[in-house]
């Protein structure tokens, strides 16, 4: 019977020849017994006590198959389940000087992360990975979203100049996309509340814990709705998708020994505070910024940061939306709020225990000058938005959406500091290999 390792450690199997498939994680020797840890195809683990006999050239990570009889014993780990063995098959001897141990620089199992993500910790948060992409798809999907596709090689920036990838494309200078936005907005015309989950790129220059150079960017756009719709839109996904990974990844979270009754906190709806309130307190807390090498107080107009970001969540146990950033601070897209002057009908929301920005989103400007007068004002060549114009001149309506990085609420849900660990094969201003 060939299964692995967590449907094997059952009772009903105690005493039945039995076998497994796997790789070998690690290897214990005595004079005449020789402890085995298989790791399955899915990092679970099972102890395979063999005779030393058996096993002179084995090494760590070899592949092999083990047939034997299933036993208990309290002392096997994680289950008190193990396998005496009485033959195994070999696939493939590994060379005895597999690279990753206990004890490694980070840098090393960057660069060897072919290999390191072999570990069971890389495992069980990829695990993870898959099961916010199909709870986010099956919210959008149960809630009646279309899902589309957007192109990654663009013509125009959609978050600013400074952080663009030029492509060299035939004769032509093109860029990797940094949001799929504008696409999906063309889409809501024809199909209503649209969303994406795509690649997106932005040539960060800082190394910080919460950037990447290329992330996974899940993204939704609807026409007819309101702020406040949206957000409820967030609160409601990123509600949805925490409480069934509560549910249905609890093997894994245990391991990674993410505290789960804090992630039983997130409920709707989500605390609200808008961006003056937000300065307000930061300041309050004498809160600096430095500006042109000058530290000063932070004042009305500045951005938040990581650091403030962090300040204005690090108590509390809920996600938290700031609205009604400047205009100045946002994209020529965001739609200017009529009823304040200078500020944009915008929010972006941060994580619960100061993990800081997930999302960003709000309305979008839907009137043809103001958006001429924004893309002029902020330099960008006309022409590559054109079409984009378009969408305003023919049939324009309120409309809005916001951006997810996958990688971000993975940061928040895991409690991952750096953002690398989340991602099998990271991209940063100083890695792209492996
Ligand atoms: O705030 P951003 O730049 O907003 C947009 O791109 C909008 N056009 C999205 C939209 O409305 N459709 O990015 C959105 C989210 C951020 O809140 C953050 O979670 C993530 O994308 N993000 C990054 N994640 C990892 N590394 C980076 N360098 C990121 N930049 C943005």
């Amino acid at each position: 019977m060939d299964i692995r390792a967590k449907e094997l450690k059952n009772e009903s199997y105690i005493g039945k020849n039995v076998s497994i498939k796997g790789w070998i994680h690690r290897i214990r020797k005595q004079k005449e017994k020789t402890f085995l840890l298989i790791r399955d195809e899915r990092g679970s683990v099972i102890q395979c006590i063999i005779d030393s006999s058996e096993t002179n050239n084995l090494t760590i990570e070899s592949s092999l198959e083990i047939f034997g009889v299933l036993q208990k014993d309290q002392r096997a780990p994680e289950g008190g389940y193990e396998i005496k063995a009485n033959s195994i098959k070999i696939f493939n001897i590994a060379k005895n000087d597999y690279p990753i141990g206990e004890y490694q620089s980070l840098d090393l199992l960057l660069d060897k992360r072919h290999l390191a993500i072999r570990t069971r910790r890389m495992t069980m948060i990829s695990k993870i990975r898959s099961s916010i992409l199909y709870y986010s798809r099956k919210w959008f999907t149960d809630n009646d979203w279309i899902e589309v596709t957007a192109p990654v090689i663009v013509k125009g920036s959609v978050e600013g100049g400074s952080t663009l990838f030029n492509l060299k494309y035939f004769e032509d200078n093109v860029f990797l996309s940094q949001s799929a936005q504008l696409y999906l907005e063309a889409m809501i015309f024809s199909l209503g509340p649209v969303w994406s989950i795509t690649p997106s790129f932005r040539a960060e220059k800082s190394r910080t814990v919460r950037h990447l150079t290329e992330f996974l960017h899940l993204e939704a756009e609807a026409p007819w709705l309101s702020l406040d719709d949206l957000l409820k839109v967030q609160e409601e996904l990123i509600t949805f998708i925490i409480k069934h990974i509560v549910q249905n990844n609890k093997l894994e979270l245990e391991f990674l020994k993410r505290d789960i009754s804090e992630l039983e906190k997130t409920s709707s709806p989500f605390d609200r505070i808008t961006y003056e309130k937000a300065i307000d307190i930061l300041r309050n807390r004498e809160f600096k910024i430095v500006d042109k090498e000058i530290s000063r107080n932070i004042e009305y107009g500045d951005d938040l940061g990581i650091e403030s970001e962090r300040i204005l969540t690090e108590n509390s146990s809920k996600p938290l939306f700031v609205i009604g950033y400047p205009l100045k601070l946002k994209p020529f897209y965001v739609k200017a709020d009529t009823s304040k002057e200078g500020l944009g009908i915008a929010a972006d929301l941060l994580a619960p225990y100061g993990f800081g920005e997930i999302t960003s989103g709000g309305l979008r400007e839907d009137n043809l000058d103001n958006l001429e007068k924004r893309i002029a004002l902020e330099g960008l060549e006309k022409s590559n938005y054109d079409w984009y114009l378009d969408l305003r001149r023919y049939g324009s309506v309120q409309h809005g959406g916001f951006g997810l990085g996958i990688e971000r609420l993975m940061r928040w849900i895991l409690n991952i500091n750096d953002i690398k660990d989340t991602v099998p094969f990271p991209r940063t201003i100083t890695r792209v290999s492996p």
